[in-house]
């Protein structure tokens, strides 16, 4: 959720700057090393962040997001308001339409609320397949992923090979914390999701997202109804 930052607190916003200038330089030798390369941007707080630094450096990284279908009206509403602030539009993936017919019409149209196979199938027509087609032909993909988000995600690398996809993979923001990500994001005036002030900290597909109490886990509002090991959509394998 959007946190209310003190931006008087010198430790944070020295912490922050640090960072910032860490993350610029692997941004910088991504698209100079890398390339090409491209940011998978879901317009969640930390997305928005790294959408800031590249095009505030106006780096040679294609920004895209992938269009489920199913996303949140506040996150299409994001996606106007990107091409507003920055003058970017967002490349956007869709999923195969056929893909989607056969799914609903063999399983029904919230078919991800039965079983763990049955979301993560939606999650393969929805997100990993677009995924697929549009890390084709790259050296390398950026995330918005940290380590603390999540204990599937403890220990995070800021660069590990992705061998499903087969490139490079790069999480520039693991070792941030949500705070230093909610700094950042008031010190730039940077456009950010509606949900995060309505106890959203994580977005995903509307049906498969919930607000969150405080003090929860801040993933906790993704497919709530599993087991918390079972909370990753297939786009991200492992460690990486
Ligand atoms: S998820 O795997 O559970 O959906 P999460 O929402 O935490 O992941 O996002 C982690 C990273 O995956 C994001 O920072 C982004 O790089 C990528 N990602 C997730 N959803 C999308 C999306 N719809 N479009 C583009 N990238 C996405
Ligand atoms: Fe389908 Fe939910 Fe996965 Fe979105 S998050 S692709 S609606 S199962």
């Amino acid at each position: 959720m959007a946190i209310n930052i003190n931006l008087n607190d010198q430790q944070l916003l020295d912490s922050v700057a640090a960072k910032v200038e860490q993350a610029k330089a692997l941004l910088r030798k991504i698209a100079g090393e890398y390339s090409p390369a491209v940011f998978a941007n879901s317009l969640g707080a930390e997305d928005m962040v790294l959408t800031d630094l590249i095009l505030g450096e106006k780096l040679d990284i294609e920004i895209f997001s992938l269009d489920t279908g199913r996303l949140p009206l506040e996150t299409y509403d994001l996606i106007a308001r990107v091409k507003e602030h920055y003058g970017l539009a967002l490349k956007l993936f869709y999923p195969r339409h056929d893909l989607i017919e056969i799914y609903t019409r063999q399983n029904g149209i919230n078919a991800f609320y039965e079983s763990v196979e049955l979301r993560k199938g939606c999650c393969h027509a929805r997100k990993v397949e677009p995924l697929q087609r549009a890390l084709a032909g790259n050296k390398a993909w950026i995330t918005g992923m940290r380590a603390q988000q999540s204990a599937t995600r403890d220990g995070l690398p800021i660069q590990t090979f992705d061998d499903g996809n087969g490139l490079e993979k790069f999480n520039p923001l693991a070792d941030w914390s949500e705070k230093e990500v909610w700094a950042y994001i008031r010190l730039n005036e940077v456009p950010y999701n509606a949900l995060h002030d309505k106890f959203y900290p994580s977005i995903g597909c509307a049906p498969c997202t919930r607000a969150i109490t405080p003090g929860e886990d801040i993933r906790s509002g993704r497919w709530w109804w599993e087991n918390p090991d079972s909370k990753e959509c297939g786009l991200h394998v492992g460690k990486a």
